[in-house]
C-alpha cells in the first residue's frame, strides 16, 4: 500500500481530473427549440385533420447526438392543449424528472413552454420521440433520434455513404381529437386506414397528397434508420430487389443477418444496411401490416420509392408481397434469430458482451397478464386486472415530496397474480434498487401487443406461444440474448425480459400500441435507492413544473426522502419551482480541493 501522499495518489487524482476533462470535452451541448402546433392543411390522405407538426414539420425535426452530448429542447406548446414529449429509449440516467410521461412530469399547459435537459448517456443508436399524453401520437408530434457513436469507438460496419431516418406508422382517417373522444365515450377501438412513410402516403394512391423518395447512388451503401411511430399496427419492411443487413436495434449492436424483410412492431426502432447493387430504376420501399387483411390496392400498405440517381424508370411490377402478414411462425422465428454482437464495442469501446446475463441470479420476478375487462361500465384494457388511473399528480413529484401519500401506494397490486376483480388503480411496482428482474409479459389478445420500459434497455431472453409456465424458463436464451427497450409479445403468447435495476427512478412500463395504453394497459416501477446522495439520483430540475397536490402557489413540503429541503417556488407567476443548483461544479471543486491537498502533503 502506497503512503498518503505518494505519486500513486497523484496518479490517480491526475486520472480522475482527466476523466473529468475528457468527459467535458467530448460531451457537447445541443440546444433545440421546438414550436409545437397544429397543421390543418397538410392533409397527408387529404382528410381534413388536425396534424401536429413541430417547427411546421411532420415528422417533426431530427435529434442528432453523438454518445454523451446534453440535449436541451425547450418546447413551446401552441396546441389547444397540454402536451408532454417522450423520448422512446432514452434512458434518462438517474433522472427520471426528464422522462415526459404522465408520472413524472406535469405537462407543459398551452401557450406556455418547457425546457427538457437531459444527456444521451453511454448510449448509441437508433430510436424516436412522440407527444405521450392526450392520445396526441395518434396526430403525429414524432420525429427521429440518432445517438452517433463518439470517433473512438470502431462501429461493425463501413460508414455509409449516408443515412436515412425512415418514420413508419399506422395512421387514421380523422384526427387524434375525434378518435380519442370516441374512445372515452362509445368504448370501441378504431382501426388505422393508412401505413404513412415518414408522414407522406403510399405512392401511386389518388389520395397521398406525396410520397417519400430515397435517393441512392449505384454501388453504394446506406443506412436506413427505421422505427415504427404508428399507434396499432406491427409491419413489415422490405426493397424491391434489395437484400438488407440488420445491424443495430434500440442501441445494441446485433450480430448481421441478411434478411428480405422485417417486421417491426410499434415503438421499435431498426437500422438496416441496404446496398444499391440493382441497375438504375427505381425500387418500391413497402411497409405492409401484420395481422391485417391488405391488398395491393388498398391505403392499409405503406409504399415509398428508392430512386437511383440516373434512374428513368418508374417502380413498376406488382408491390412486393412480404410473409403472409398472418404466418407468425416467419415472425417468432426472425424474433429468435435477433441475437446480440458480444465482441463489439457499441457506446463504450468494451465489448457488449462483457456485461451479461449467463449467469446472473433473479432477485425478482414480474408475472404481468395484459387483458381488457368492464370497470364501471367502460371497457379498459388491465395488466393483472388492474387499469392504469392516472393521478393529477405525477407519481415521480409525489415520491419525491410526500413519499408517494395521497397520490399512489406502493405495490398495491400483485406484480405477479390477476387481481380477482377488474379495478382500475395507481398501479406501482417496487422494485429492488440494482438487482435483477424477470418480466414475464402475457398476451391473451389475438393481436400483437408491444411493451417498454422506459429508463432501461433489457434482455430479451425469450418468446413463447400459449401459457408461460415456470418450465418455459428452460427455453429461455441466456447467452446472447438482444438488449432493447421495446418488445412485442405475439398474440397468446408471452415475452420473458432480464431487467439490471440500476437506474434509480420512476419508470413507466406501457403497452406501446396506444389505444391499449390510453385506456389503461400500463404501470410503474419504482426502483429506489435510500442513499440521498445526487450522484445517485439526480435532484428536481430548476424548472420543475408543479401540478396536481402541488400547486405554484403552494410552496410544495420538503422532499421526504432526499434532504436538503428545496426553498419555496418563485411565485404564483409561475409554475416553476427552485431547487439548490446540482453538483457537478461542486464534485469539481472537491475534486480540485483533494488534488491541492495531496500536492500540499508532498
Ligand atoms: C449528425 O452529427 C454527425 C456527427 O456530428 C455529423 O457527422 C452528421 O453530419 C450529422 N447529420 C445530420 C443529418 O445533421
Ligand atoms: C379513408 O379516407 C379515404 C379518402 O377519403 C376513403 O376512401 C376511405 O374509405 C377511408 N377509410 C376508412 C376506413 O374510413
Ligand atoms: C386514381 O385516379 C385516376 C384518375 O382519376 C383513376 O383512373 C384511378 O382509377 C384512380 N385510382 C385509384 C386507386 O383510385
Ligand atoms: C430525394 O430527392 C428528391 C428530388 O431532389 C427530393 O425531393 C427528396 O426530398 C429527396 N429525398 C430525401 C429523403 O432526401
Ligand atoms: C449519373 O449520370 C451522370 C451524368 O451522366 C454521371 O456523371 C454519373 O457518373 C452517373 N452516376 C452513376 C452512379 O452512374
Ligand atoms: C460482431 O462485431 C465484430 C466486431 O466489430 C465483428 O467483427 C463481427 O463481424 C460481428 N459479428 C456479427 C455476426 O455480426
Ligand atoms: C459474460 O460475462 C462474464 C463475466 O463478466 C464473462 O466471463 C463471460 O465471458 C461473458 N459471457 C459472454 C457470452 O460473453
Ligand atoms: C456460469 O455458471 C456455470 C454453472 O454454474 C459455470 O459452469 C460457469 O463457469 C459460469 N460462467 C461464468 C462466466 O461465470
Ligand atoms: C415511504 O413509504 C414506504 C411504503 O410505501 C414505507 O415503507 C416507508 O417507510 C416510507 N418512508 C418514509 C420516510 O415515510
Ligand atoms: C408473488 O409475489 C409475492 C410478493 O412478492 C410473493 O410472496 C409470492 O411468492 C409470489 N408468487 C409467485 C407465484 O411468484
Ligand atoms: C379479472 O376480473 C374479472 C371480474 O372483474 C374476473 O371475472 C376475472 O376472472 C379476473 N381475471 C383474473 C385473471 O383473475
Ligand atoms: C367506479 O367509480 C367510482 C366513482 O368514481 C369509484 O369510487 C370506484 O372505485 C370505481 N370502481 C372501480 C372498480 O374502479
Amino acid at each position: 500500500m502506497a503512503a498518503p501522499g505518494s505519486h500513486l495518489e497523484l496518479v490517480s487524482c491526475a486520472i480522475v481530473l482527466l476523466t473529468l476533462f475528457v468527459t467535458i470535452a467530448t460531451s457537447a451541448d445541443i440546444f433545440l427549440d421546438w414550436h409545437v402546433s397544429i397543421d390543418f392543411n397538410l392533409k397527408p390522405v387529404s382528410a381534413d385533420q388536425q396534424v401536429i407538426t413541430i417547427n411546421g414539420l411532420f415528422p417533426g425535426p431530427l435529434i442528432n447526438a453523438t454518445t454523451n452530448d446534453n440535449v436541451h429542447i425547450n418546447v413551446f406548446n401552441g396546441l389547444d392543449e397540454p402536451l408532454l414529449f417522450t423520448w422512446n429509449g432514452i434512458q434518462q440516467r438517474l433522472n427520471s424528472w426528464q422522462d415526459g410521461v404522465s408520472g413524472t412530469n406535469c405537462p407543459i399547459q398551452p401557450g406556455s413552454s418547457w425546457t427538457y435537459d437531459f444527456q444521451m448517456k453511454d448510449q448509441i443508436g437508433t430510436f424516436f420521440y412522440f407527444p405521450s399524453i392526450n392520445f396526441h401520437k395518434a396526430g403525429g408530434g414524432f420525429g427521429p433520434i440518432r445517438i452517433n457513436n463518439r470517433p473512438v469507438i470502431s462501429v461493425p460496419f463501413p460508414k455509409p455513404a449516408a443515412e436515412y431516418d425512415l418514420l413508419i406508422g399506422d395512421w387514421y382517417n380523422s384526427s387524434y381529437k375525434d378518435i380519442r373522444s370516441r374512445l372515452d365515450t362509445v368504448d370501441d377501438g378504431i382501426s388505422p386506414s393508412w401505413m404513412l412513410i415518414n408522414g407522406k402516403g403510399p405512392y401511386m394512391n389518388n389520395f397521398s397528397k406525396s410520397y417519400e423518395t430515397i435517393n441512392v447512388t449505384q454501388g453504394k451503401t446506406y443506412l436506413l434508420r427505421i422505427s415504427n411511430v404508428g399507434t396499432a399496427w406491427s409491419f413489415n419492411f422490405k426493397i424491391q430487389n434489395h437484400q438488407m443487413v440488420l445491424v443495430e436495434t434500440e442501441g445494441s449492436y446485433v450480430n448481421q443477418i441478411q434478411l428480405d424483410s422485417l417486421d417491426v412492431h410499434v415503438g421499435q426502432s431498426y437500422s438496416v444496411i441496404v446496398t444499391a447493387n440493382q441497375i438504375d430504376a427505381d425500387y418500391y420501399i413497402v411497409a405492409s401490416p401484420k395481422m391485417i387483411v391488405s391488398t395491393n390496392s388498398n391505403t392499409l400498405i405503406g409504399v415509398a420509392v428508392l430512386h437511383y440517381e440516373n434512374s428513368t424508370t418508374p417502380a413498376n411490377g406488382p408491390i412486393p408481397i412480404g410473409p403472409d402478414p398472418f404466418d407468425l411462425q416467419f415472425s417468432i422465428n426472425q424474433a429468435k434469430s435477433i441475437r446480440w454482437n458480444l465482441t463489439t464495442g457499441a457506446a463504450r469501446p468494451n465489448p457488449q458482451g462483457t456485461f451479461n446475463v449467463t449467469n446472473v441470479t433473479i432477485s425478482e420476478n414480474f408475472i404481468l397478464q395484459a387483458s381488457t375487462g368492464t370497470i364501471n361500465g367502460s371497457s379498459r384494457y388491465t395488466v393483472n386486472n388492474v387499469s392504469y388511473l392516472t393521478p393529477d399528480t405525477p407519481l415521480k413529484l409525489a415520491d419525491y415530496f410526500s413519499n408517494g401519500s395521497g397520490v399512489f401506494e406502493l405495490d398495491a397490486y400483485s406484480k405477479n397474480t390477476s387481481n380477482v376483480n377488474a379495478v382500475s388503480g395507481v398501479f406501482v411496482a417496487s422494485a429492488l434498487d440494482k438487482g435483477w428482474l424477470e418480466i414475464v409479459l402475457k398476451n391473451e389478445f389475438e393481436t400483437i401487443d408491444s411493451w417498454h420500459l422506459d429508463g432501461y434497455n433489457f434482455f430479451v431472453v425469450g418468446y413463447g406461444e400459449g401459457e408461460w409456465r415456470p418450465e418455459s424458463r428452460f427455453t429461455y436464451n441466456l447467452f446472447d440474448p438482444v438488449s432493447r427497450s421495446t418488445v412485442q409479445v405475439f398474440p397468446r403468447g408471452w415475452s420473458a425480459v432480464y431487467v439490471y435495476t440500476d437506474n434509480p427512478g420512476m419508470w413507466n412500463l406501457r403497452s406501446q400500441n396506444l389505444q391499449n395504453w390510453y385506456l389503461g394497459e400500463e404501470l410503474y416501477v419504482r426502483v429506489y435507492d435510500p442513499d440521498p446522495n445526487p450522484a445517485k439520483e439526480n435532484p428536481p430540475p430548476d424548472n420543475l413544473l408543479l401540478c396536481g397536490k402541488y400547486q405554484p402557489s403552494a410552496p410544495p413540503p420538503s422532499p421526504s426522502l432526499s434532504p436538503p429541503p428545496p426553498p419555496p417556488p418563485n411565485g404564483p407567476s409561475s409554475n416553476a419551482y427552485n431547487p439548490p443548483r446540482t453538483s457537478r461544479s461542486l464534485i469539481a471543486v472537491i475534486t480540485t480541493a483533494i488534488c491541492y491537498l495531496f500536492i500540499g502533503l508532498l
